[in-house]
C-alpha cells in the first residue's frame, strides 16, 4: 500500500475514532486531514502509478465505473480513500449517499453546485422539481471541498486537464441518505443505480428495430408511451428521442406523453432538450483536448448566464479582457472543411450566398457583433441583407454558443 495514503488514512482514523465515527463530523475531519497532508503537494503521481502496477499489497478494489479508473488506496471498515482519474469524463449532476471530502491532486475543474426545489416523488426512483444552479467556481490543484450526503450537496465537475486526478476520503455509506439521484436540468431527478431489466431489454429491442430500419418503430414507441407509467414512459422517450427526430416523429411522441401524464409532464420537453445540448458539448471532449478550450466547453455547459461565464473567464485570466479571451477561443475553434465553416456546432448557413473565402471572417465577425452588439454592423457584415444577418443570428441561437449571443 502506498505509504502516503496509509499515513493519511491513519490521520483520518485518529481524528474520527474519538468522535465515535460521527457522520456529521466526518466532512470537516476529512477536509482537515487532506489540507494538513496535501496530496497535490506530496504525491508523485508516476511513482504512485508504478507502485499500483507492481506492488501486490493493495486494499480490495471496487467494480465502480465512476472514475477513469477509480483506485482504492486505503480502506477501513468505516471509510476509504480513493483516487479518481479523469480523461474525457465529466460527472453528471449528482448527490451522494456518502460523505467526506475531495481534493484536486492534479489538474483543475469547473465545479457547480445546484439546488432542487419543489421536489415531488413520482416513483421511488424518479422525482420532478426545479434544478437550479447555486454557484459555479474554478477549482485549482490543491483545493479541498467537503462532501455532504443527501440533497443538501448536489454538484457536478467538469475536469479541464487530461488526466485530472482527485482524491476522495469518504464514508462507506451514510444510512438513509439515498438514493444517489442524478439530476437532469431543469426538471428531473433519477436514481441511476435502479435497474429495470425489462425496460433495458425493451430499449435494446427497439435498437434492433432501429438498426434494421423497421417501419413499425415509431408506431410501437407511440403505443408504449400511451400505455406506460411516467417513469418508464420517460425512459423510453429519452432513449428514442434521436431516432424519432430523424423520422420526424418526435413531436407526436412528446405530445402523446404530455397528454397521458398531464401536469407532471410539463417539464419533460425542456429537460430532454437540455439533455441533448449537454450531450453534444460532452461529446466534444474526446476531440477538444486543449485545457483552455475545455474550460470554454465547461462554461458553455454549466454557466447559467453570460455574465457568470465572463466572470469565470476573468477569474482564470485576470490579466486579459474576458471578451478578448472568448474571441481568441472562437478564432481557434473556427473550422474550415469541405463540409463548410463551423464554430463548434454553429455552421455558416447554406442559404447565404457569398464567396467561400469570406465565410470564416463573416462567421467570426457575426459572433463578435452578436456577443457585444454595437449600434452599427461591423463593415464586413454590411454587404449582407437583413435576412442574411437574421439567418446568422439564428444559427448562433440554435447552437451551444447561444448563451453568448443576443
Ligand atoms: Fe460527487
Amino acid at each position: 500500500m502506498h505509504a502516503f495514503f496509509n499515513d493519511l488514512g491513519r490521520d483520518v482514523l485518529n481524528l474520527w475514532k474519538p468522535e465515535n465515527f460521527s457522520l456529521a463530523k466526518f466532512p470537516q475531519i476529512a477536509c482537515a486531514a487532506l489540507d494538513k497532508r496535501s496530496p497535490a503537494k506530496h504525491v508523485d503521481l508516476s511513482a504512485l502509478m508504478r507502485d499500483f502496477l507492481l506492488s501486490e499489497e493493495h486494499p480490495s478494489q471496487t467494480d465502480s465505473d465512476f472514475g477513469e479508473p477509480e483506485l482504492v488506496v486505503y480502506s477501513h471498515p468505516r471509510f476509504y480513500i480513493q483516487l479518481l482519474f479523469w480523461l474525457d469524463g465529466t460527472t453528471e449532476i449528482h448527490q451522494h449517499e456518502f460523505s467526506g471530502a475531495f481534493h484536486v491532486m492534479q489538474g483543475s475543474s469547473i465545479h457547480a453546485h445546484y439546488e432542487f426545489h419543489k421536489a415531488q416523488s413520482i416513483t421511488p426512483f424518479l422525482r420532478i422539481g426545479d434544478v437550479r444552479i447555486k454557484d459555479i467556481e474554478l477549482l485549482k490543484s490543491g483545493r479541498t471541498v467537503p462532501i455532504f450526503s443527501g440533497q443538501r450537496d448536489i454538484h457536478s465537475l467538469f475536469h479541464l486537464e487530461s488526466p485530472s486526478v482527485t482524491v476522495v476520503v469518504r464514508t462507506q455509506h451514510d444510512p438513509g441518505t439515498g438514493p444517489q439521484y442524478n439530476y437532469m436540468p431543469p426538471h428531473i431527478a433519477i436514481d441511476p443505480h435502479f435497474s429495470d431489466q425489462l425496460t433495458l431489454r425493451r430499449k435494446q429491442l427497439l435498437d434492433v428495430l432501429e438498426r434494421v430500419e423497421d417501419a413499425s418503430y415509431a408506431g410501437l414507441v407511440m403505443e408504449m408511451i400511451a400505455d406506460l407509467d411516467f417513469e418508464r414512459g420517460f425512459s423510453m422517450l429519452h432513449h428514442s428521442m434521436g431516432y424519432l427526430q430523424q423520422l420526424d416523429q418526435w413531436e407526436p411522441a412528446l405530445k402523446a406523453f404530455e397528454k397521458k401524464h398531464g401536469k407532471i409532464a410539463a417539464g419533460v420537453a425542456a429537460t430532454l432538450k437540455e439533455d441533448v445540448r449537454r450531450t453534444v458539448i460532452k461529446s466534444w471532449r474526446s476531440t477538444i483536448v486543449e485545457p483552455e478550450h475545455r474550460f470554454f466547453l465547461a462554461l458553455l455547459m454549466n454557466a447559467p448566464t453570460r455574465a457568470d461565464l465572463l466572470a469565470l473567464v476573468a477569474q482564470r485570466f485576470p490579466k486579459e479582457k474576458p471578451f478578448a479571451v472568448v474571441l481568441r477561443w472562437i478564432e481557434e475553434l473556427t473550422d474550415v472543411s469541405d463540409e463548410g465553416v463551423t464554430i463548434l456546432d454553429c455552421s455558416f448557413p447554406e442559404t447565404i450566398e457569398v464567396d467561400d473565402q469570406t465565410k470564416p471572417e463573416l462567421l467570426k465577425s457575426a459572433f463578435q457583433h452578436f456577443m457585444k452588439p454595437g449600434k452599427k454592423l461591423p463593415p464586413v457584415l454590411r454587404d449582407l441583407s437583413a435576412v442574411d444577418v437574421k439567418e446568422l443570428r439564428e444559427a448562433f441561437a440554435e447552437s451551444a454558443l447561444s448563451l453568448l449571443t443576443v
